[in-house]
């Protein structure tokens, strides 16, 4: 029952042209409340939309972009995308001066590199506290820093499997619940990078992605995992490159450029959250 119906049948002993009379005021009395209303609501997005400001951390959309492992390989062509379309970029990597060089490289000012060894904790609290007192709001986490020390369980040393569960899996939990904080009030976009091939790193950081997904969706913030084939990097450079390329269905390793490409539609896509886009060359179809 409408506010205006639930009065009108309190109006019984007013005549018939008192009861339209009424009835036409308080239906204009609801819509001048819906109009102020909205009003309101359009006085405070005008506001939003005045203070935006990419340098103020008070910013309401961040275009602030961090990538772990930013220095080298998919990492730093993520970086460069980011700042070809505009975003201001923090890069982080053990080697500081690397970080530094390769975020003087983007298109663009302002872009910092920071040393930053994902697998530290006391590190990433560090990194993260530095980029929100200089930076201000992160709105976008790529985490593409990353081990390979793939080898047979028999042959592995407890200490490599670690290394790699530290950084690839452990490290991008660590650096998620840090820009976490910025996004709850703001929303972001966070893409994770796994392995293609079979991992224990990439199966957790496939269930990490899943379930951070979940938890904080109601807060806008999308997390995705990119998992990329065989792709020329500094990762790749002791494979066989030929006999591996016969095995791939498109006959080649990809670019970092290419994955960088996957990991920018995830970022910009508003309604896909929670999913693994494999960018392999069409590698899972031949396994
Ligand atoms: N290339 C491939 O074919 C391929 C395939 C599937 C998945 N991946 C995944 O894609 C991601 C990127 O691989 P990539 O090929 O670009 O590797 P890459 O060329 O070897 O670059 C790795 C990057 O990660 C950084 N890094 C390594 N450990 C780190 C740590 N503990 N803390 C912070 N930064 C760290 C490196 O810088 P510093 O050394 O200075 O720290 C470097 O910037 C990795 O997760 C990898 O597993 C790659």
């Amino acid at each position: 029952m409408t506010r205006s119906s639930f009065c009108l049948q309190r109006d019984t002993v007013l005549s018939e042209p008192a009861i339209e009379v009424r009835r036409k005021s308080q239906g204009k009395q609801i819509w001048a409340m819906e109009i102020k209303n909205r009003l309101v609501g359009m006085r405070e997005l005008y506001q939003e939309w005045k203070d935006y400001d990419e340098d103020n951390p008070r910013s309401v959309m961040s275009r602030l972009a961090v990538v772990s492992g930013g220095s080298r390989g998919i990492g730093r062509a993520v970086s460069h995308l980011l700042a070809q379309r505009g975003h201001r970029v923090v890069l982080l990597s053990r080697n500081q001066e690397a970080a530094r060089a390769a975020a003087e490289s983007l298109p663009g000012e302002k872009h910092v590199g920071l040393n930053c060894d994902v697998s530290r904790e006391e590190d990433v609290q560090r990194a993260f506290e530095s980029i929100r007192k200089t930076c201000g709001t992160v709105g976008i986490l790529v985490n593409a820093a990353g081990i390979n020390r793939d080898t047979l369980l028999l042959r592995s040393k407890s200490e490599d499997v670690l290394a790699v569960l530290h950084t690839n899996l452990l490290g991008s939990m660590l650096t998620c619940r840090a820009a976490l904080k910025s996004m709850l009030s703001h929303g972001g976009a966070i893409v994770n990078i796994g392995q293609c091939v079979y991992s224990a790193s990439k199966a957790g950081l496939e269930g990490f992605t899943r379930s951070l997904a979940k938890e904080v969706a109601s807060r806008n913030i999308r997390v995705n995992l990119v998992a990329p084939g065989f792709i020329h990097t500094d990762m790749t450079a002791g494979l066989e490159q030929a006999d591996v390329a016969r095995k791939i269905p498109l006959g080649r390793f990809g670019e970092a450029a290419e994955v960088a490409q996957a990991v920018y539609f995830l970022l910009e896509s508003p309604y896909i959250t929670g999913q693994v886009l494999l960018v392999d060359g069409g590698l899972q179809l031949a396994l």
